[in-house]
Protein backbone atom coordinates (compact mmCIF):
# COMPACT_ATOMS: atom_id res chain seq x y z
CA UNK A 1 0.00 0.00 0.00
CA UNK A 2 1.52 3.10 -0.87
CA UNK A 3 1.07 6.74 1.42
CA UNK A 4 -0.82 8.32 -1.10
CA UNK A 5 -3.74 5.92 -0.05
CA UNK A 6 -4.18 6.86 3.51
CA UNK A 7 -6.78 9.21 3.92
CA UNK A 8 -8.83 7.58 1.24
CA UNK A 9 -12.48 8.45 2.01
CA UNK A 10 -16.12 7.49 1.14
CA UNK A 11 -14.62 3.70 -0.81
CA UNK A 12 -17.62 1.94 -1.31
CA UNK A 13 -16.76 -1.51 -0.08
CA UNK A 14 -15.98 -3.08 -3.27
CA UNK A 15 -15.25 -6.93 -1.81
CA UNK A 16 -18.60 -7.02 -1.43
CA UNK A 17 -19.58 -5.37 -4.70
CA UNK A 18 -16.96 -7.42 -6.84
CA UNK A 19 -18.87 -10.71 -5.76
CA UNK A 20 -21.56 -9.58 -7.57
CA UNK A 21 -19.64 -9.53 -10.97
CA UNK A 22 -18.61 -12.75 -12.02
CA UNK A 23 -16.31 -11.62 -14.85
CA UNK A 24 -14.07 -9.69 -11.75
CA UNK A 25 -12.63 -13.21 -10.92
CA UNK A 26 -11.60 -14.07 -14.20
CA UNK A 27 -7.91 -14.86 -15.44
CA UNK A 28 -5.91 -14.30 -18.24
CA UNK A 29 -2.56 -14.76 -19.27
CA UNK A 30 -1.49 -17.79 -17.23
CA UNK A 31 -3.28 -16.41 -13.83
CA UNK A 32 -3.15 -13.08 -13.91
CA UNK A 33 -6.29 -11.65 -12.61
CA UNK A 34 -7.97 -9.56 -14.51
CA UNK A 35 -7.61 -5.51 -13.83
CA UNK A 36 -10.66 -4.25 -15.57
CA UNK A 37 -9.99 -0.09 -16.00
CA UNK A 38 -11.96 0.00 -19.19
CA UNK A 39 -15.75 0.86 -18.14
CA UNK A 40 -15.96 3.72 -19.93
CA UNK A 41 -16.01 2.03 -23.40
CA UNK A 42 -18.38 -0.57 -21.41
CA UNK A 43 -18.89 -1.65 -17.88
CA UNK A 44 -19.45 -5.20 -16.27
CA UNK A 45 -22.17 -6.56 -15.23
CA UNK A 46 -24.02 -8.05 -12.24
CA UNK A 47 -25.17 -11.17 -11.49
CA UNK A 48 -28.72 -9.42 -10.55
CA UNK A 49 -28.69 -8.31 -14.27
CA UNK A 50 -27.65 -11.29 -15.93
CA UNK A 51 -30.38 -13.02 -13.63
CA UNK A 52 -33.15 -10.75 -14.90
CA UNK A 53 -31.79 -11.71 -18.56
CA UNK A 54 -31.77 -15.35 -17.91
CA UNK A 55 -35.28 -15.16 -16.30
CA UNK A 56 -36.98 -13.26 -18.55
CA UNK A 57 -35.91 -15.71 -21.88
CA UNK A 58 -36.53 -18.56 -19.46
CA UNK A 59 -39.95 -17.72 -18.05
CA UNK A 60 -41.54 -14.66 -20.56
CA UNK A 61 -40.01 -14.52 -23.67
CA UNK A 62 -43.19 -13.00 -26.09
CA UNK A 63 -43.28 -10.35 -28.42
CA UNK A 64 -44.72 -6.87 -26.69
CA UNK A 65 -47.85 -5.15 -27.25
CA UNK A 66 -49.52 -7.40 -29.24
CA UNK A 67 -50.36 -11.19 -27.68
CA UNK A 68 -53.47 -11.56 -25.64
CA UNK A 69 -51.82 -14.49 -23.91
CA UNK A 70 -49.91 -14.70 -20.36
CA UNK A 71 -46.59 -15.00 -21.13
CA UNK A 72 -47.12 -11.77 -24.01
CA UNK A 73 -48.28 -9.89 -20.74
CA UNK A 74 -45.65 -10.55 -18.82
CA UNK A 75 -43.28 -9.62 -21.27
CA UNK A 76 -45.01 -6.31 -22.13
CA UNK A 77 -45.11 -5.71 -18.50
CA UNK A 78 -41.43 -6.10 -17.49
CA UNK A 79 -40.75 -3.93 -21.13
CA UNK A 80 -42.78 -1.03 -19.71
CA UNK A 81 -41.91 -1.19 -16.38
CA UNK A 82 -38.34 -0.84 -17.15
CA UNK A 83 -39.55 2.63 -18.45
CA UNK A 84 -40.65 3.41 -15.58
CA UNK A 85 -37.58 2.36 -13.51
CA UNK A 86 -35.40 4.10 -16.11
CA UNK A 87 -38.31 7.26 -15.79
CA UNK A 88 -37.90 7.21 -11.86
CA UNK A 89 -33.70 7.06 -12.42
CA UNK A 90 -33.14 10.02 -14.32
CA UNK A 91 -36.17 12.10 -12.82
CA UNK A 92 -38.44 12.01 -16.15
CA UNK A 93 -42.08 14.02 -15.43
CA UNK A 94 -43.34 11.51 -17.12
CA UNK A 95 -42.04 7.70 -18.22
CA UNK A 96 -43.78 8.99 -21.64
CA UNK A 97 -40.69 10.66 -22.49
CA UNK A 98 -38.53 8.12 -22.13
CA UNK A 99 -37.51 6.51 -25.67
CA UNK A 100 -35.80 2.94 -25.76
CA UNK A 101 -33.04 2.77 -28.59
CA UNK A 102 -30.38 0.36 -29.23
CA UNK A 103 -27.57 2.77 -28.08
CA UNK A 104 -26.66 6.41 -27.10
CA UNK A 105 -25.45 6.80 -30.46
CA UNK A 106 -28.86 6.21 -32.29
CA UNK A 107 -31.15 8.11 -29.49
CA UNK A 108 -28.11 11.22 -30.79
CA UNK A 109 -29.32 10.22 -34.67
CA UNK A 110 -32.64 9.93 -33.49
CA UNK A 111 -32.65 13.64 -32.42
CA UNK A 112 -30.85 14.79 -35.34
CA UNK A 113 -33.77 13.30 -37.78
CA UNK A 114 -36.55 14.51 -35.82
CA UNK A 115 -35.10 18.28 -36.35
CA UNK A 116 -34.21 17.44 -40.04
CA UNK A 117 -37.98 16.71 -40.94
CA UNK A 118 -39.72 18.80 -38.78
CA UNK A 119 -41.77 21.82 -39.52
CA UNK A 120 -41.35 24.96 -38.23
CA UNK A 121 -40.51 25.93 -35.20
CA UNK A 122 -37.91 23.17 -34.82
CA UNK A 123 -36.71 23.15 -38.48
CA UNK A 124 -33.13 22.49 -39.25
CA UNK A 125 -32.27 24.75 -42.80
CA UNK A 126 -29.81 26.61 -44.60
CA UNK A 127 -30.51 29.72 -42.94
CA UNK A 128 -29.91 27.94 -39.35
CA UNK A 129 -27.10 26.96 -37.52
CA UNK A 130 -26.05 23.91 -35.32
CA UNK A 131 -23.81 24.00 -32.54
CA UNK A 132 -22.07 21.45 -31.11
CA UNK A 133 -18.17 20.89 -29.53
CA UNK A 134 -14.72 19.42 -30.52
CA UNK A 135 -14.63 17.09 -27.29
CA UNK A 136 -17.37 14.89 -28.53
CA UNK A 137 -17.91 11.46 -29.18
CA UNK A 138 -18.31 11.01 -33.11
CA UNK A 139 -21.86 9.72 -32.00
CA UNK A 140 -22.32 13.66 -31.30
CA UNK A 141 -20.50 14.92 -34.50
CA UNK A 142 -21.39 12.87 -37.22
CA UNK A 143 -25.21 13.18 -36.85
CA UNK A 144 -24.71 16.57 -36.87
CA UNK A 145 -22.59 16.91 -39.93
CA UNK A 146 -25.13 14.45 -41.97
CA UNK A 147 -27.97 16.81 -40.86
CA UNK A 148 -25.71 19.84 -41.82
CA UNK A 149 -25.10 18.24 -45.54
CA UNK A 150 -28.50 17.30 -45.95
CA UNK A 151 -30.08 20.17 -45.17
CA UNK A 152 -27.63 23.43 -45.73
CA UNK A 153 -27.57 24.61 -41.88
CA UNK A 154 -23.78 25.03 -40.93
CA UNK A 155 -21.94 23.26 -38.41
CA UNK A 156 -20.29 25.54 -35.53
CA UNK A 157 -18.36 24.04 -32.63
CA UNK A 158 -16.73 24.89 -29.14
CA UNK A 159 -13.00 24.30 -29.26
CA UNK A 160 -11.07 23.08 -26.16
CA UNK A 161 -8.27 24.59 -23.76
CA UNK A 162 -5.10 23.52 -23.27
CA UNK A 163 -5.77 21.93 -20.31
CA UNK A 164 -8.60 20.09 -21.38
CA UNK A 165 -11.81 22.43 -20.70
CA UNK A 166 -14.56 23.93 -23.21
CA UNK A 167 -13.47 27.15 -24.55
CA UNK A 168 -16.72 28.77 -24.13
CA UNK A 169 -14.66 32.92 -24.03
CA UNK A 170 -17.16 33.16 -27.39
CA UNK A 171 -19.96 31.43 -26.51
CA UNK A 172 -22.17 34.72 -27.98
CA UNK A 173 -20.40 34.45 -31.13
CA UNK A 174 -21.09 30.59 -31.21
CA UNK A 175 -24.53 30.05 -30.09
CA UNK A 176 -26.34 33.27 -31.63
CA UNK A 177 -30.11 33.94 -32.68
CA UNK A 178 -29.84 31.31 -35.90
CA UNK A 179 -28.51 28.46 -33.78
CA UNK A 180 -31.32 25.69 -33.53
CA UNK A 181 -29.96 23.25 -31.69
CA UNK A 182 -26.63 23.04 -29.28
CA UNK A 183 -25.77 19.10 -28.77
CA UNK A 184 -22.97 18.50 -25.97
CA UNK A 185 -21.67 15.79 -23.46
CA UNK A 186 -21.82 16.13 -19.67
CA UNK A 187 -19.21 14.02 -19.27
CA UNK A 188 -15.77 13.94 -21.96
CA UNK A 189 -15.20 9.91 -22.63
CA UNK A 190 -11.90 10.86 -23.56
CA UNK A 191 -10.22 13.87 -21.18
CA UNK A 192 -13.14 13.00 -18.82
CA UNK A 193 -14.17 16.72 -18.75
CA UNK A 194 -17.22 17.62 -17.06
CA UNK A 195 -18.94 20.16 -18.99
CA UNK A 196 -20.65 23.47 -17.32
CA UNK A 197 -24.55 22.42 -18.45
CA UNK A 198 -25.75 25.64 -16.61
CA UNK A 199 -24.12 28.36 -18.84
CA UNK A 200 -24.52 26.59 -22.16
CA UNK A 201 -28.18 26.19 -21.07
CA UNK A 202 -28.88 29.48 -20.21
CA UNK A 203 -26.90 30.88 -23.45
CA UNK A 204 -28.94 28.49 -25.52
CA UNK A 205 -32.26 29.63 -24.07
CA UNK A 206 -31.63 33.13 -24.69
CA UNK A 207 -31.74 32.25 -28.27
CA UNK A 208 -34.55 29.71 -28.21
CA UNK A 209 -32.23 26.86 -28.93
CA UNK A 210 -33.16 23.37 -28.44
CA UNK A 211 -30.55 21.57 -25.91
CA UNK A 212 -29.09 18.26 -26.33
CA UNK A 213 -26.98 16.91 -23.93
CA UNK A 214 -25.18 13.13 -24.37
CA UNK A 215 -25.49 11.65 -20.81
CA UNK A 216 -23.40 8.17 -21.63
CA UNK A 217 -20.88 9.06 -19.52
CA UNK A 218 -22.68 10.55 -16.66
CA UNK A 219 -25.88 7.88 -16.45
CA UNK A 220 -23.52 5.66 -14.71
CA UNK A 221 -21.81 7.35 -12.45
CA UNK A 222 -23.92 11.02 -11.05
CA UNK A 223 -27.16 11.59 -10.29
CA UNK A 224 -28.94 12.17 -13.49
CA UNK A 225 -32.39 14.54 -13.25
CA UNK A 226 -33.17 15.85 -16.62
CA UNK A 227 -35.53 18.13 -14.79
CA UNK A 228 -32.90 19.94 -12.90
CA UNK A 229 -30.52 19.37 -15.99
CA UNK A 230 -33.16 21.92 -17.88
CA UNK A 231 -32.04 19.99 -21.86
CA UNK A 232 -34.98 19.34 -23.60
CA UNK A 233 -33.24 15.93 -25.08
CA UNK A 234 -30.65 13.08 -23.27
CA UNK A 235 -29.23 10.56 -24.19
CA UNK A 236 -27.39 7.49 -22.88
CA UNK A 237 -27.04 4.00 -23.39
CA UNK A 238 -27.44 0.63 -21.03
CA UNK A 239 -23.67 -0.93 -21.39
CA UNK A 240 -21.77 1.54 -19.48
CA UNK A 241 -24.86 1.69 -16.49
CA UNK A 242 -24.21 -2.34 -15.81
CA UNK A 243 -26.63 -3.25 -18.32
CA UNK A 244 -26.62 -5.30 -21.17
CA UNK A 245 -25.31 -3.71 -24.50
CA UNK A 246 -28.17 -3.31 -27.05
CA UNK A 247 -30.48 -0.63 -25.03
CA UNK A 248 -30.01 3.04 -25.31
CA UNK A 249 -32.35 5.72 -23.81
CA UNK A 250 -33.54 9.17 -25.38
CA UNK A 251 -35.18 11.25 -22.67
CA UNK A 252 -37.06 13.86 -24.58
CA UNK A 253 -39.90 16.66 -23.32
CA UNK A 254 -43.04 15.49 -23.69
CA UNK A 255 -44.24 18.74 -25.72
CA UNK A 256 -41.70 18.11 -28.26
CA UNK A 257 -42.04 14.27 -29.02
CA UNK A 258 -45.69 15.33 -29.84
CA UNK A 259 -44.40 17.66 -32.14
CA UNK A 260 -41.94 16.47 -33.64
CA UNK A 261 -41.86 13.72 -36.31
CA UNK A 262 -40.83 10.28 -36.20
CA UNK A 263 -37.82 8.75 -37.97
CA UNK A 264 -38.08 5.29 -38.49
CA UNK A 265 -41.70 3.94 -39.73
CA UNK A 266 -43.33 0.58 -39.39
CA UNK A 267 -45.04 -1.77 -37.05
CA UNK A 268 -45.42 -0.81 -32.79
CA UNK A 269 -45.46 3.40 -34.16
CA UNK A 270 -48.49 4.23 -35.54
CA UNK A 271 -52.04 4.26 -34.83
CA UNK A 272 -53.65 3.80 -38.10
CA UNK A 273 -52.25 2.51 -41.88
CA UNK A 274 -54.17 2.82 -44.98
CA UNK A 275 -52.41 2.38 -48.61
CA UNK A 276 -52.60 6.29 -48.77
CA UNK A 277 -51.32 7.51 -44.82
CA UNK A 278 -50.71 6.60 -41.96
CA UNK A 279 -51.17 8.01 -38.48
CA UNK A 280 -48.87 7.59 -35.47
CA UNK A 281 -48.76 6.51 -31.78
CA UNK A 282 -48.24 8.53 -29.12
CA UNK A 283 -44.84 9.20 -27.79
CA UNK A 284 -42.85 7.14 -26.67
CA UNK A 285 -44.16 4.58 -29.32
CA UNK A 286 -44.18 6.98 -32.26
CA UNK A 287 -40.36 6.66 -32.03
CA UNK A 288 -40.17 3.00 -31.40
CA UNK A 289 -40.66 1.17 -34.62
CA UNK A 290 -40.35 -2.51 -34.66
CA UNK A 291 -39.53 -5.30 -32.33
CA UNK A 292 -38.00 -3.35 -29.22
CA UNK A 293 -34.83 -4.92 -27.64
CA UNK A 294 -37.15 -6.26 -24.55
CA UNK A 295 -34.81 -8.44 -23.23
CA UNK A 296 -32.19 -5.75 -23.04
CA UNK A 297 -34.61 -3.17 -21.49
CA UNK A 298 -35.61 -5.76 -18.96
CA UNK A 299 -32.03 -5.91 -18.44
CA UNK A 300 -31.75 -2.06 -18.35
CA UNK A 301 -34.46 -2.08 -15.88
CA UNK A 302 -32.18 -4.31 -13.80
CA UNK A 303 -29.30 -2.32 -14.04
CA UNK A 304 -31.11 0.37 -12.44
CA UNK A 305 -32.58 -1.66 -9.30
CA UNK A 306 -28.59 -2.28 -8.99
CA UNK A 307 -27.26 1.10 -9.08
CA UNK A 308 -29.91 2.62 -7.13
CA UNK A 309 -29.89 0.31 -4.55
CA UNK A 310 -26.11 1.15 -3.95
CA UNK A 311 -26.69 4.60 -4.54
CA UNK A 312 -25.71 6.45 -7.21
CA UNK A 313 -24.46 10.00 -4.80
CA UNK A 314 -22.26 6.94 -3.38
CA UNK A 315 -21.30 5.59 -6.10
CA UNK A 316 -19.89 8.93 -7.50
CA UNK A 317 -18.38 9.61 -3.88
CA UNK A 318 -15.89 6.21 -4.78
CA UNK A 319 -15.56 7.19 -8.24
CA UNK A 320 -14.12 10.29 -7.22
CA UNK A 321 -11.81 9.09 -4.66
CA UNK A 322 -10.75 6.68 -6.68
CA UNK A 323 -10.00 9.66 -9.38
CA UNK A 324 -8.53 11.55 -7.00
CA UNK A 325 -6.36 8.75 -5.86
CA UNK A 326 -5.46 7.82 -9.23
CA UNK A 327 -4.52 11.17 -10.91
CA UNK A 328 -2.20 12.06 -7.99
CA UNK A 329 -0.29 8.75 -8.61
CA UNK A 330 -0.60 8.79 -12.54
CA UNK A 331 1.40 12.58 -11.77
CA UNK A 332 4.13 11.01 -10.33
CA UNK A 333 4.61 8.27 -13.26
CA UNK A 334 7.82 10.00 -15.04
CA UNK A 335 7.10 11.29 -18.38
CA UNK A 336 3.37 10.73 -18.43
CA UNK A 337 0.74 13.53 -19.37
CA UNK A 338 -2.62 13.46 -18.82
CA UNK A 339 -4.66 14.49 -22.00
CA UNK A 340 -7.48 16.36 -20.38
CA UNK A 341 -8.41 18.10 -16.58
CA UNK A 342 -4.61 17.25 -14.93
CA UNK A 343 -6.75 17.65 -11.86
CA UNK A 344 -9.48 15.34 -9.85
CA UNK A 345 -11.68 18.44 -9.77
CA UNK A 346 -14.72 18.85 -12.07
CA UNK A 347 -13.58 15.67 -14.32
CA UNK A 348 -15.11 12.16 -14.42
CA UNK A 349 -13.59 8.88 -14.36
CA UNK A 350 -11.93 8.03 -17.45
CA UNK A 351 -8.30 9.05 -17.25
CA UNK A 352 -6.33 9.66 -20.67
CA UNK A 353 -2.43 9.83 -21.00
CA UNK A 354 0.37 9.85 -23.29
CA UNK A 355 3.93 8.20 -21.83
CA UNK A 356 6.85 10.03 -23.12
CA UNK A 357 7.03 8.45 -26.71
CA UNK A 358 5.54 5.15 -26.20
CA UNK A 359 3.09 4.18 -28.47
CA UNK A 360 -0.47 3.83 -27.05
CA UNK A 361 -1.26 0.69 -28.58
CA UNK A 362 2.06 -0.80 -26.73
CA UNK A 363 1.57 0.43 -24.07
CA UNK A 364 -2.14 -1.37 -24.05
CA UNK A 365 -0.30 -4.74 -25.18
CA UNK A 366 2.15 -4.62 -22.28
CA UNK A 367 -0.35 -3.95 -19.97
CA UNK A 368 -2.32 -6.72 -21.17
CA UNK A 369 0.15 -8.98 -20.48
CA UNK A 370 0.04 -8.34 -17.04
CA UNK A 371 -3.38 -8.94 -16.96
CA UNK A 372 -4.79 -4.53 -17.35
CA UNK A 373 -7.60 -3.63 -19.50
CA UNK A 374 -7.13 -0.48 -20.83
CA UNK A 375 -8.62 1.13 -23.98
CA UNK A 376 -6.42 2.85 -26.14
CA UNK A 377 -6.33 4.46 -29.85
CA UNK A 378 -8.81 7.87 -30.60
CA UNK A 379 -11.67 6.44 -28.29
CA UNK A 380 -14.61 7.55 -31.11
CA UNK A 381 -12.81 11.25 -30.39
CA UNK A 382 -10.36 11.74 -33.16
CA UNK A 383 -10.92 15.70 -33.29
CA UNK A 384 -9.48 15.59 -29.46
CA UNK A 385 -6.62 13.93 -30.70
CA UNK A 386 -5.93 15.94 -33.60
CA UNK A 387 -6.19 19.14 -31.60
CA UNK A 388 -3.43 18.11 -29.48
CA UNK A 389 -0.90 16.83 -31.58
CA UNK A 390 -1.31 12.82 -30.60
CA UNK A 391 -2.03 10.08 -32.38
CA UNK A 392 -3.74 8.03 -29.64
CA UNK A 393 -4.31 8.20 -25.77
CA UNK A 394 -3.74 5.82 -23.01
CA UNK A 395 -7.12 5.63 -21.10
CA UNK A 396 -7.90 4.02 -17.54
CA UNK A 397 -11.34 4.32 -16.37
CA UNK A 398 -12.86 3.43 -13.23
CA UNK A 399 -16.53 2.00 -11.87
CA UNK A 400 -17.67 1.10 -8.65
CA UNK A 401 -15.81 -2.22 -8.57
CA UNK A 402 -12.60 -0.34 -9.11
CA UNK A 403 -10.45 -0.65 -5.82
CA UNK A 404 -7.15 1.53 -5.26
CA UNK A 405 -5.46 -1.47 -5.57
CA UNK A 406 -6.26 -1.57 -9.44
CA UNK A 407 -4.60 1.85 -9.58
CA UNK A 408 -1.47 0.44 -7.78
CA UNK A 409 -1.42 -1.91 -10.66
CA UNK A 410 -2.10 0.52 -13.18
CA UNK A 411 1.06 2.47 -11.83
CA UNK A 412 3.15 -0.50 -11.61
CA UNK A 413 2.20 -1.94 -14.76
CA UNK A 414 3.43 1.52 -16.19
CA UNK A 415 6.62 1.30 -14.88
CA UNK A 416 7.00 -2.45 -16.20
CA UNK A 417 6.09 -0.76 -19.31
CA UNK A 418 8.81 2.08 -19.50
CA UNK A 419 11.36 -0.79 -18.34
CA UNK A 420 10.34 -2.71 -21.27
CA UNK A 421 10.71 0.44 -23.83
CA UNK A 422 14.43 1.33 -22.04
N1 LIG B 1 -17.81 5.22 -26.34
C1 LIG B 1 -17.05 4.15 -25.80
C2 LIG B 1 -15.70 4.63 -25.31
O1 LIG B 1 -15.53 5.77 -25.07
C3 LIG B 1 -16.96 3.01 -26.69
O2 LIG B 1 -14.80 3.84 -25.15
Amino acid sequence: MTDARQGLTGLLDTEAIRKDFPILDRTVHDGKKIVYLDSAATSQKPRQVLDALNEYYEQHNANVHRGVYTIAEEATALYEGARDKVAAFINAPSRDEVIFTKNASESLNLVANMLGWADEPYRVDSDTEIVTTEMEHHSNIVPWQLLAQRTGAKLKWFGITDDGRLDLSDIDEIITEKTKVVSFTLVSNILGTVNPVEQIIRRAQQVGALVCIDASQAAPHMVLDVQALQADFVAFTGHKMVGPTGIGVLWGRQELLEDLPPFLGGGEMIETVSMHSSTYAPAPHKFEAGTPPIAQAVGLGAAVDYLSAIGMENIHRHEKAITEYAVKRLLDVPGLRIIGPATAEDRGAAISFTLGDIHPHDVGQVLDELGIAVRVGHHCARPVCLRYGIPATTRASFYLYSTPAEVDALVDGLEHVRNFFG
